[in-house]
């Protein structure tokens, strides 16, 4: 395992050289740039003793990074960028954080981070009200968006004599941050998922539709996180406005029938289907050839789509994982759950999408992840975020089962999961787990 630490110019720089230890002791191989202003608070010889490879200070300069990638190309930040698994910046000051959320690629160290594919992972530190401004909250907004893992600052007392947030996390929780994330990388290597995504459009006539708000950003999000902990992904999509995550397929659907023979006939090459797609519940019995006229009052007639997500479930292959989704505006844990039998998924992920601001066309969301005997609150977070959450769900599914219970060890399983399903599970009430053999 290799990972570039970025160590930029802040008063904490002197405990990345705890961080660069901390992630040699789990055998991982370390390379360490620093920008201009980190080598005011330390030497660059520092790091070098320690990871036994020349340190990167610039663009230009002279440096060898020992055996590593710079050997075979030169002074290469591209060649870095493909050598880590991953990079992470501790601390990352306000200026680097910027310069990430901005794509200004001014130094080896924002070069490089434009240039790779690896997960990176950001440890700010800065003075309480640089952390506090809305220009640092608003770019570490980006940085989230964008799949960037942030380890937050503590509170305390910083160097500039202040107290409050801004203090670099501990170097031993950004490493474990890190190893995280590198187990996290490829932990679904060998799974071709399926996403659904997007909302159907029902023709009424040759430009008229009924359609819905769905804007396709939690599926292509999840699209998107299974592609880079290493699935082949399949995404179906409803009209959106999105790009395509990049190395997913993207097939375009536009009516609830062609997502229905889309799914259809790709499912079977799929381990795992997550339906988050809002697909419409009816579409029009008849599709006017020529636009409707305005002539008065008309009531049109609607017929009832297949049920996708059902049909999935009766045509699986032993072994495949399918997951729904639920989208509420009221009794959400008894309606999610209601979909979640009557529909025969392994779990629906339940959203209260009349929430402000959450849920259907918002950047952030919050779910509840129900199987047959678990139920697990996810609060609001960006759905990039939110879409790993749900993976990391998604993959206890398909670890052995043994009993775990939080509740009466000597309870029958069988009653314990069926109380577990009959009771309300209050909001917020975190992990409550019965796994049934
Ligand atoms: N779904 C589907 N095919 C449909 C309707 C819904 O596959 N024709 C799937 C959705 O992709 C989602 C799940 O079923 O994974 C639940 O969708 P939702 O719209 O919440 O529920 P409905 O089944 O449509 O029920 P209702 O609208 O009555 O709440």
């Amino acid at each position: 395992m290799r990972v570039t630490v970025g160590v930029s110019g802040g008063i904490a720089a002197y405990k990345a050289a705890e961080l660069v230890r901390a992630l040699q002791r789990q055998s991982v191989e370390v390379h360490v740039v620093m920008t201009e202003s980190a080598q005011k608070f330390v030497q660059p010889l520092t790091f070098a003793a320690l990871t036994g490879h020349k340190v990167i200070t610039s663009l230009w300069g002279e440096w060898d990074a020992g055996e590593g990638a710079a050997d075979q190309n030169g002074i290469d930040h591209i060649a870095e960028a493909q050598w880590c698994d991953a990079l992470v910046v501790a601390p990352a000051t306000a200026n680097i954080l910027a310069k990430f959320a901005h794509g200004i690629a001014d130094d080896f160290l924002s070069t490089m981070y434009l240039a790779t594919a690896a997960p990176v992972v950001v440890a700010p530190a800065m003075n309480v009200n640089m952390w506090n401004h809305a220009a640092t909250q608003a770019n570490l907004e980006i940085l989230r968006q964008r799949g960037v893992g942030i380890v937050e600052p503590g509170t305390g007392d910083l160097a500039c004599g202040m107290t409050g947030a801004g203090r670099m996390a501990e170097p031993e929780t950004i490493a474990e941050v890190v190893m995280r994330m590198l187990g996290r990388r490829s932990d679904l290597r060998g799974e071709v998922v399926l996403v659904t995504a997007g909302g159907t459009r029902e023709a009424l006539d040759p430009v008229r539709f009924i359609g819905n708000r769905s804007s396709g950003k939690m599926g292509y999000a999840l699209a998107e996180a299974a592609r880079s902990r290493g699935a082949k992904v399949i995404l179906i999509s409803g009209p959106s406005a999105l790009h395509a995550p990049p190395h997913c397929e993207l097939v375009k659907i536009v009516t609830a029938e062609e997502m229905r023979s889309a799914v259809l006939e790709r499912m079977n090459e799929s381990t795992l289907v997550i339906k988050s797609a809002a697909v419409a519940d009816y579409r029009p019995v008849a599709v006017s050839a020529q636009k409707l006229k305005r002539t008065g009052p008309i009531t049109l007639e609607l017929a009832p789509t297949e049920d996708i997500l059902a049909e999935v479930v009766r045509r699986r292959r032993p072994g495949q994982l399918i997951v729904g989704f639920a989208a509420e505006t009221e009794n959400r844990m008894e309606n999610g759950r209601a979909k979640l039998l009557a529909k025969g998924a392994d779990a629906i992920v339940i959203n209260d999408i009349a929430q402000e601001g959450v849920g259907i066309d918002a950047d952030t969301n919050a779910a509840t992840f129900l199987t047959r005997a678990t139920s697990v609150e996810l609060p609001e977070m960006p759905k990039r975020q939110l879409a790993d959450r749900i993976l990391d769900e998604i993959l206890t599914l398909r670890r052995p089962r043994s009993v775990i219970s939080e509740f009466d060890e000597h309870e029958d399983a069988k009653a314990a999961q069926d109380r577990v399903l009959s009771e309300s599970i209050p909001v917020g009430a975190g992990r409550r787990q019965i796994i049934v053999e």
